[in-house]
């Protein structure tokens, strides 16, 4: 047997073991307490076949058992996500959409929001799966689609139409969006390298404030650093969604420009 087949009919094994435990055990419970039907039961093992947390091996009672009482969860929050995604609950916790959640208060609602929302998301609460659908855990649809299920303001609704989502629509339906796009979480919820894994800061606060923040963390991974500034501070490109390239130019590199040819002698 290749070695390919081995790793596959390992997989197997364990994945059949797995479900052999959760018929036995967590199945019964999950079924009763949100009183959902076998059809119900089979369409999210499904879902959660094709998940990274399947080829994992994070299991059904992973979040749906609490791990030191053993006790059963009929509906995890964040607290069972902790246990191996601390950074990005920390970071979730820090921004405005977890900053509610880290105080104590009530999640965030669109409901209680100053910007536009979609009238039908006012009384979504705010949490990891209110993004991340919780049986796929797939991110690429959380990078655009999960946002605009809320956000109405017209710089989000200009997003479809700038040349950033084009190039995520050509790069097509990766479960991880490709480094070469730009979406809604590039720029608000921005990867960090840490060693050699790649994290994503959940803080969607970060890049904002302040606001040159993201010409550095984001902007000139891609662009040039005066391109990104005049973007940046472009408030109509900005409510655009960046639909068009700067047409103002910014002071300060002109100055900087006439410095440089005073200091080398060149200029006048
Ligand atoms: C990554 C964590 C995670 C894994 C793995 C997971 N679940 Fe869930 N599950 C959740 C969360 C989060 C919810 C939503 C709780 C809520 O509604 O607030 C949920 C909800 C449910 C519900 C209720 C659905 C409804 O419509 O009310 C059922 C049933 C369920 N899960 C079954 C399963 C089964 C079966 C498996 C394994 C095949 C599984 N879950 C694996 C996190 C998980
Ligand atoms: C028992 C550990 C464990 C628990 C509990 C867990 N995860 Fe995961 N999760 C993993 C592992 C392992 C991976 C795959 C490696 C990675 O990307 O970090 C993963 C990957 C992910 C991914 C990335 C998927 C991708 O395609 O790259 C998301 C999103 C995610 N988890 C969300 C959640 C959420 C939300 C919860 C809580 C409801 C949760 N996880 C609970 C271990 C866990
Ligand atoms: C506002 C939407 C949103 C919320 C809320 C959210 N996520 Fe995410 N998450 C994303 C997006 C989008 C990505 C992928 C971004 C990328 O790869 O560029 C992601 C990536 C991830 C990943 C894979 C990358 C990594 O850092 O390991 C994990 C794990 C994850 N999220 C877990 C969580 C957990 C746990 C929570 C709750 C504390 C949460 N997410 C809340 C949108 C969200
Ligand atoms: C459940 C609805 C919901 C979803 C889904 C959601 N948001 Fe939000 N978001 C809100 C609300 C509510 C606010 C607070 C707005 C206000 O106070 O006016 C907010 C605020 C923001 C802010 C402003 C932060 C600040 O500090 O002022 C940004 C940026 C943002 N969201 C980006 C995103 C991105 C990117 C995604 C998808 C990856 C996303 N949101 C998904 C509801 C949502
Ligand atoms: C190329 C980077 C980029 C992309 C892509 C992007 N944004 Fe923004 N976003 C910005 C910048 C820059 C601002 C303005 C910051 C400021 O006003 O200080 C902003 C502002 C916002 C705000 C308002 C914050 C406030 O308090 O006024 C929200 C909400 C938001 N973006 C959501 C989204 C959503 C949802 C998407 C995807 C549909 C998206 N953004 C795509 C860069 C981006
Ligand atoms: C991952 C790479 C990447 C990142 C990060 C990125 N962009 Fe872009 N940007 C692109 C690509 C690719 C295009 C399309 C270029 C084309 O069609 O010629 C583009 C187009 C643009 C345009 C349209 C005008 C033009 O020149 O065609 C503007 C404005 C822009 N980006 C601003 C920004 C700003 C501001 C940021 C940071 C908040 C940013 N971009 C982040 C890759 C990126």
């Amino acid at each position: 047997m290749r070695d390919k087949d081995k790793r596959v009919n390992s997989y197997l094994a364990v994945i059949s073991l797995c479900l052999l435990m959760f018929f036995s055990s967590i199945f019964p419970d999950l079924a009763l307490a949100a009183n959902v039907s076998q059809a119900e039961l089979q369409k999210i093992e499904k879902q959660w076949q094709t998940s990274a947390h399947a080829l994992a091996e994070v299991n059904c009672s992973s979040c749906h058992q609490n791990e030191e009482t053993k006790a059963f969860v009929a509906k995890p929050t964040e607290e069972s996500c902790k246990s191996c995604h601390e950074n990005s609950v920390d970071t979730f916790l820090l921004g405005k959409h977890g900053i509610r959640t880290l105080e104590g208060l009530s999640p965030l609602t669109p409901a209680m929001a100053h910007l536009p929302m979609k009238d039908d998301s006012l009384n979504r609460q705010m949490n990891c799966n209110t993004c991340h659908d919780e049986h796929t855990a797939n991110t690429y649809q959380a990078s655009v689609d999960s946002c605009l299920t809320c956000h109405a303001d017209n710089h989000s609704l200009n997003y479809q139409s700038s040349p950033h989502a084009e190039v995520f629509r050509k790069i097509g339906t990766l479960a991880r969006p490709n480094s070469d796009s730009v979406t809604c979480a590039t720029c608000h919820l921005p990867r960090t390298v840490s060693g050699d894994t790649v994290l994503v800061n959940h803080n969607n606060t970060y890049t904002l404030k302040p606001r040159d923040r993201m010409v550095k963390e984001v902007c000139m991974n891609c662009h040039g650093v005066e391109h990104s500034y005049n973007s940046i501070f472009d408030d109509e490109l900005v409510e655009a969604n960046f639909a068009r390239p700067p047409t103002q130019k910014l002071q300060t590199f002109q100055l900087v420009r006439d410095l440089e040819k005073k200091r080398s002698g060149k200029g006048s």
